[in-house]
C-alpha cells in the first residue's frame, strides 16, 4: 500500500516535472522564434557594412577602423541609423580619401535613404544592386574615379531626389530609364565622358530643378521635351558637342535662373521674346556657338540679369538692348559676336550701362563697332575692373575722366582709330595691370603720371603718334614685364630707369622712334628679357659690354642706328640668341668667332657696317640664307655662296677649345674609382653636347595653346585626387588630356596670387618653348586664360613622369609618394651611370639657356623669405652651392656644383640633407675624405649588393646571351626601363 502511494506520488511528480519542462521549453522556443524574426534585418545590415568595409583598399583616415564588433554598427563612423529599429538609413563617407570599390552588398541595406561618398577615390562601376534601394533619396558620388556605364536600373530607386555623379569617368549614354525618376530634383553628371544624345524621356523628370551635364561629349539636339520641366531653375549644357537649334520650349521655362550653353555647336537665333519669357533669369551664356540673328531687344526686361555672355557667335549687327533696367548686371561679354556695322551709332547702348552700378566686366572687343568712344564710359560703375573695347573702329579721344574708373585692372583700347593724347588722369588708376592702347592714332606725350601705376605688368602704346621723351617715371613700374613703345615719334635718350627695369622679361620693343644718345649701361639689368628691339632709332656710341648680362635674350635687334666700335667679345655669354640684327650701323673690327658656336642662332644680319677680316667658321656661317654680311667692304672668306673674296693670308685657324687636355687625364689614370669615372664620363658628355647642334627647337607658333576648359576636364576639375604636389609657385595635377589615348599629363597651375608665380610662368613659358631635349620633361602645351570667375589662369602642361622621381628610386623607404614599394629594386651601377650621363646631357642643354639660373633664382628668393630650417623639405636645399646662401649671384658654377652633389648622391645613396651631416660635415666633404683609399666605405651598399647579384646572374647567362648586356645598357635602360627617369632632378626643379 505504502509502495503504491509512493509510486503514484513519484509518477505525478514526474508528470508535473515533465509538464513544467514542456511549458518552460515552449516559452523558451517561443522567445527564440521571436528573436530570430527580429534579428534578420539588422544582421543583414551588419554583414553588408562589413563587406563594404572589405572592399575599401585605401583608408588613410582609418574611418572604418571603428567598424568592428566592439561597437553596435549604428555607432560606426559614417553610418546613420533610424532611431526606432536601429537599421542603416545613411552612409556618409565623404572626403575620407577612401579608395576601392563600392561593394554590391550595399544593395542589401534595404532601408538606405542617403548615400554620400563624395570626394574619395572609389573606382569601378556603380553596382547594379543599388537598383534595389527603392527608399534611396540621395545618391552623391561626385568626385571619385567611378567608371563604366551609369546603370539604368537606378530608375528603380523611385524615391531618388538627388543624383550627383559629377567628376567621375562614366562613359556611354545617359540611360533613358532614368526619365522615370519622377521625384528627382537634382541631376548633375558634369565632367564625365558621356556620349550620344540626351534622352527625350528626361522630359518626364517632372520634379527636376537642377540639371547639368556640362563637360561631357554628348551630341545631338536638346530634346524639346525638356521644355515641360516647369520647375527647372538651373540648366547647364556647357562644353559638349550638342548641335541644332535650342528648342523654343526651353525659353518658356519661366522658372529658369541660370541657363548655360557655351562651347557647343548650336545654331539658329535667340527668340525675340526671351527677356519676357525668362523673367527670373540671372545668368545667360552662349559663348562660342554658331548662333545668328538679332540679339533680342527684350533682354532689356530681364531685370534680374547678372551675367550675359554672347561672345563668339555670328549675330546680326546691332545691340538693341537698353541696359538701364538691369541693375544687377555685373558682366557683359559681347566679344567677337559680329555686332558692329562701323556706324557712328553702334555704341549707343553704352550710355545705358551707366546705371549698372554693379558692372565689373565689359568686353565688347572685336566687333567692328564704329563711332566715337563715348565719354559716358568715364561714368561707369567705379567697381568696373575689366574694360576691353579693342579691335573695333572707334574714333574720337580717350575720355579725359577715364581716371574715375579706379578699380580697373585691365584696359584695352587696342586697334581702334583713337586720336588725341593719353589723359593724365590715367595715373589715378592705381590698380591697372594690363594696358593696351596700341595701334591707334594717339598723339602728344606719354603722361609721366603713368609711373603711378605700380602694379602695371603690360604696357602697349605701340603704333601711335606719341611724341616727346619716354617718361623716366616708368621705372617705378617694378612689375612691368612687357613694354611696347615701337612705331611712335618718341625722342630724347632712353631713360636709365626704364632700360634698367629688371622686371622686364617678355619683351622691350622701342624700335622705330627717334631715340638718340647711347644705350645706357643699365641695359645689363635685363637678365630675364627675351626680346630687345631698339631698331630704327638714332642711337649712337658703343654697344655696352654690360649687354652680356642679358643671358636670356633670344632676339636682339640693334639695327638701323649709329652704333660704333667693335662687337663686344663679352656677348659670348648670350648663348640663347636666335636672331641677331646689327645691320645698318657703323660697327667695325672683326666678326667675333663665338657667333659660329651659338647653337640656336638662325638669323644673323651684320650688313652695312664697317666690319673687316675673315668670316668665322661654324654653324650659322654655313648657311648663306641665315646670314647677311653685304655692305661691309673689308670682309673676306666664308662659304662660296657669300661671294666674298678669299682672305689674303688663309692660315688654318686655331680652334679655341679650352679644357681639351682634361679629357686625357682620366684615360691616362685609368679607373680610379666608380665615382670619378662616372663624373668624368658625364663631363665629356656634357661638353660633347655643347658642341653638338641643337636638338630641334620649335617656336611658340607651333604650339597648340590649350583652353582652361580642357584642362579642367583633363584633371577632373582640378580635383584633390589628381593633385600630385604643391610648391611655392602653384600646384601640379595629374590628368588625362585625350580620353582616347589615355596618355597622362602633368599640369602645373601657377598660383596667380603671387606676382613671382606669374613672372615665373612667363619666364618658364618663354624659356621652355624652345627647349626640346629628350632628357628634359617635355612641355606639351600651355594655357593662359581666365577661369570661370574670370580670374587669371596660367598653367603649363608637361608629360607625366610615370616612374616618379629619382628621389623615389634612390631612397625608396623614405619616399613620400605613398605608393606601395612593390618589388622595388635599387638601381644598378649602369643605370646610375646612365642617369648621370642623361642629366649631364640635359644640363648642357639647359645651361645654354640660363634656365637653370632662372629656376634656381626662385628657390633662392624663397630662401631669403623664409627661415632656412623651415624650407628643409625643399628639394633644392642641399644641392645649391654654399655661396648662394650668402647671396651670391647665380652662376654656371653653381649648376655644376648641384650636379656634382647629385653624382655623389647617386653613388653613395646618401641625401645631402642626411641627418649625419652636422658640424660642418657634408656630402661633398664626406666623399673628399674617403677618396681614394676608402671609397668602398661610402659607396651605396645597395649598389654593391646589386652588382654582386648581377655578376652572379650574368656569369650564368653569359654563354647564350653574348651581346645582350650592351644592348641592355644602351637601349633598354634608356628607353624602356626608365624612360621618364632620365632627368627627374630637373623634373623636380621644374615642378616645385
Ligand atoms: C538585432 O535586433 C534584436 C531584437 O531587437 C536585438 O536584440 C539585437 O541586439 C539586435 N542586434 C544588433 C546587432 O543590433
Ligand atoms: C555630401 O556630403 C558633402 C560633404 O559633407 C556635402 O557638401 C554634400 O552636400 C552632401 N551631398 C548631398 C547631396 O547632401
Amino acid at each position: 500500500m505504502a509502495l503504491k502511494i509512493l509510486q503514484s506520488f513519484v509518477s505525478s511528480v514526474l508528470i508535473l516535472w515533465c509538464l513544467s519542462m514542456l511549458l518552460l521549453l515552449d516559452q523558451v522556443s517561443h522567445k527564440t522564434a521571436l528573436a530570430s524574426t527580429r534579428l534578420g534585418g539588422n544582421e543583414t545590415d551588419r554583414l553588408a557594412l562589413l563587406s563594404i568595409k572589405a572592399q575599401i583598399t585605401h583608408n588613410p583616415t582609418l574611418i572604418t577602423s571603428s567598424w568592428n564588433d566592439s561597437l553596435h554598427f549604428c555607432q560606426w563612423k559614417g553610418v546613420l541609423c533610424g532611431q526606432r529599429h536601429l537599421r542603416v538609413t545613411g552612409l556618409n563617407l565623404e572626403s575620407y580619401n577612401l579608395a576601392g570599390f563600392i561593394s554590391p552588398s550595399i544593395g542589401n541595406l534595404s532601408l538606405l535613404r542617403i548615400v554620400n561618398l563624395t570626394n574619395n577615390s572609389f573606382q569601378g562601376g556603380i553596382p547594379h544592386e543599388m537598383g534595389r534601394l527603392f527608399r534611396l533619396r540621395v545618391l552623391d558620388l561626385r568626385i571619385n574615379l567611378l567608371e563604366g556605364q551609369i546603370p539604368g536600373n537606378l530608375s528603380h530607386c523611385n524615391n531618388l531626389r538627388i543624383l550627383s555623379l559629377d567628376k567621375n569617368k562614366f562613359i556611354g549614354n545617359l540611360p533613358k530609364e532614368l526619365g522615370s525618376l519622377s521625384q528627382l530634383v537634382e541631376l548633375t553628371i558634369q565632367l564625365n565622358n558621356l556620349t550620344r544624345a540626351i534622352p527625350a524621356s528626361f522630359g518626364n523628370l517632372s520634379s527636376l530643378q537642377r540639371f547639368s551635364i556640362a563637360w561631357n561629349m554628348l551630341e545631338g539636339n536638346i530634346p524639346g521635351s525638356l521644355g515641360s520641366l516647369k520647375g527647372l531653375r538651373f540648366l547647364v549644357f556647357t562644353g559638349n558637342k550638342l548641335s541644332g537649334i535650342i528648342p523654343p520650349s526651353i525659353y518658356n521655362l519661366s522658372s529658369l535662373v541660370l541657363f548655360w550653353a557655351p562651347y557647343n555647336q548650336f545654331h539658329g537665333s535667340l527668340p525675340q521674346t526671351l527677356g519676357l519669357t525668362l523673367p527670373n533669369i540671372k545668368t545667360l551664356a552662349f559663348v562660342e556657338n554658331q548662333l545668328s540673328g538679332f540679339i533680342p531687344r527684350s533682354i532689356s526686361n530681364a531685370s534680374k540679369l547678372e551675367l550675359l555672355s554672347l561672345a563668339r557667335n555670328n549675330f546680326s549687327p546691332g545691340v538693341p538692348i537698353n541696359f538701364g533696367n538691369l541693375k544687377n548686371l555685373s558682366r557683359l561679354d559681347l566679344y567677337g559676336s559680329g555686332l558692329g556695322t562701323g556706324d557712328i551709332n553702334d555704341l549707343n547702348f553704352i550710355s545705358t550701362l551707366v546705371n549698372c552700378s554693379k558692372l565689373i566686366g565689359l568686353y565688347i572687343g572685336n566687333n567692328s563697332f564704329g563711332g566715337v568712344l563715348p565719354n559716358s564710359i568715364a561714368n561707369f560703375s567705379t567697381q568696373l575692373q575689366l574694360l576691353t573695347v579693342g579691335q573695333n573702329k572707334l574714333s574720337g579721344s580717350i575720355p579725359p575722366d577715364i581716371g574715375n574708373l579706379v578699380s580697373l585692372n585691365t584696359l584695352s583700347l587696342y586697334g581702334n582709330q583713337l586720336t588725341g593724347s593719353i589723359p593724365t588722369s590715367i595715373g589715378r588708376l592705381h590698380k591697372l595691370q594690363d594696358v593696351a592702347f596700341g595701334k591707334n592714332k594717339l598723339s602728344g606725350e606719354i603722361p609721366s603720371s603713368i609711373g603711378n601705376l605700380t602694379l602695371l605688368n603690360i604696357l602697349g602704346l605701340e603704333e601711335n603718334n606719341l611724341q616727346g621723351n619716354i617718361p623716366s617715371t616708368l621705372g617705378s613700374c617694378q612689375g612691368l614685364y612687357w613694354l611696347e613703345l615701337y612705331g611712335n615719334n618718341l625722342s630724347g635718350s632712353i631713360p636709365r630707369e626704364v632700360i634698367g627695369l629688371s622686371s622686364l622679361s617678355i619683351s622691350l620693343d622701342i624700335s622705330r622712334n627717334s631715340l638718340s644718345g647711347p644705350l645706357p649701361q643699365e641695359v645689363g639689368n635685363l637678365r630675364n628679357l627675351g626680346l630687345l628691339k631698339l631698331s630704327h632709332n638714332k642711337l649712337s656710341g658703343e654697344i655696352p659690354s654690360s649687354l652680356s648680362s642679358c643671358i636670356r635674350l633670344q632676339y636682339l635687334y640693334l639695327d638701323n642706328n649709329s652704333f660704333q666700335g667693335v662687337i663686344p667679345q663679352s656677348l659670348e655669354s648670350l648663348r640663347g640668341i636666335e636672331e641677331l640684327d646689327l645691320s645698318y650701323n657703323s660697327l667695325s673690327g672683326e666678326i667675333p668667332k663665338f657667333l659660329g658656336i651659338f647653337s640656336f642662332l638662325r638669323k644673323l644680319d651684320l650688313s652695312f657696317n664697317d666690319l673687316e677680316g675673315a668670316i668665322p667658321a661654324g654653324k650659322v656661317f654655313q648657311n648663306a640664307s641665315a646670314i647677311s654680311v653685304s655692305g661691309n667692304n673689308k670682309l673676306c672668306g666664308g662659304i662660296p655662296a657669300l661671294e666674298l673674296p678669299s682672305c689674303p693670308d688663309e692660315k688654318p685657324r686655331k680652334k679655341k677649345m679650352p679644357l681639351r687636355p682634361a679629357l686625357l687625364i682620366p684615360i691616362v689614370c685609368g679607373v680610379l674609382s666608380i665615382i670619378l669615372t662616372s663624373s668624368i664620363l658625364s663631363l665629356c658628355w656634357l661638353r660633347k653636347m655643347r658642341k653638338q647642334p641643337s636638338v630641334a627647337s620649335s617656336s611658340m607658333d607651333s604650339w597648340r595653346i590649350i583652353s582652361y576648359n580642357k584642362l579642367l576636364k583633363a584633371t577632373n576639375g582640378f580635383s584633390s585626387t589628381n593633385l600630385i604636389g604643391t610648391g611655392s609657385f602653384g600646384s601640379v595635377y595629374k590628368g588625362i588630356l585625350n580620353p582616347i589615348d589615355q596618355k597622362a599629363i602633368a599640369v602645373k597651375v601657377f598660383n596667380q596670387q603671387r606676382k613671382e608665380a606669374r613672372k615665373s610662368f612667363l619666364a618658364e613659358c618663354k624659356a621652355l618653348k624652345n627647349i626640346r631635349h629628350r632628357n628634359l620633361v617635355k612641355i606639351i602645351t600651355a594655357c593662359a586664360s581666365v577661369d570661370f570667375q574670370a580670374n587669371d589662369f596660367k598653367a603649363l602642361v608637361y608629360e607625366y613622369m610615370e616612374n616618379g622621381s629619382l628621389e623615389y628610386w634612390l631612397h625608396p623607404v623614405l619616399s613620400q609618394t605613398g605608393h606601395e614599394q612593390e618589388q622595388q629594386k635599387s638601381l644598378n651601377l649602369l643605370q646610375r651611370l646612365g642617369i648621370t650621363i642623361d642629366v649631364a646631357a640635359a644640363l648642357a642643354h639647359v645651361g645654354d639657356f640660363g634656365l637653370a639660373r632662372l629656376l634656381q633664382q626662385h628657390d633662392i628668393s624663397e630662401l631669403s623669405n623664409s627661415q632656412i630650417s623651415s624650407v628643409g623639405t625643399k628639394g633644392t636645399i642641399g644641392y645649391i652651392a654654399p655661396e648662394y646662401g650668402m647671396g651670391n649671384e647665380v652662376s654656371t658654377n653653381g649648376d655644376v656644383y648641384s650636379y656634382g652633389i647629385l653624382l655623389l648622391e647617386l653613388f653613395t645613396g646618401k641625401r645631402p640633407t642626411d641627418g649625419m651631416f652636422i658640424d660642418g660635415l657634408d656630402l661633398h666633404k664626406l666623399a673628399k675624405l674617403a677618396l681614394p683609399e676608402r671609397v668602398m666605405e661610402i659607396v651605396d651598399q645597395n649598389l654593391l649588393e646589386e652588382e654582386e647579384r648581377a655578376s652572379i646572374n650574368s656569369s650564368n647567362q653569359m654563354k647564350n646571351e653574348k651581346n645582350q648586356s650592351t644592348t641592355l645598357r644602351q637601349d633598354k635602360f634608356k628607353h624602356e626601363v626608365f624612360p621618364q627617369l632620365k632627368c627627374s632632378t630637373f623634373a623636380h626643379s621644374i615642378f616645385y
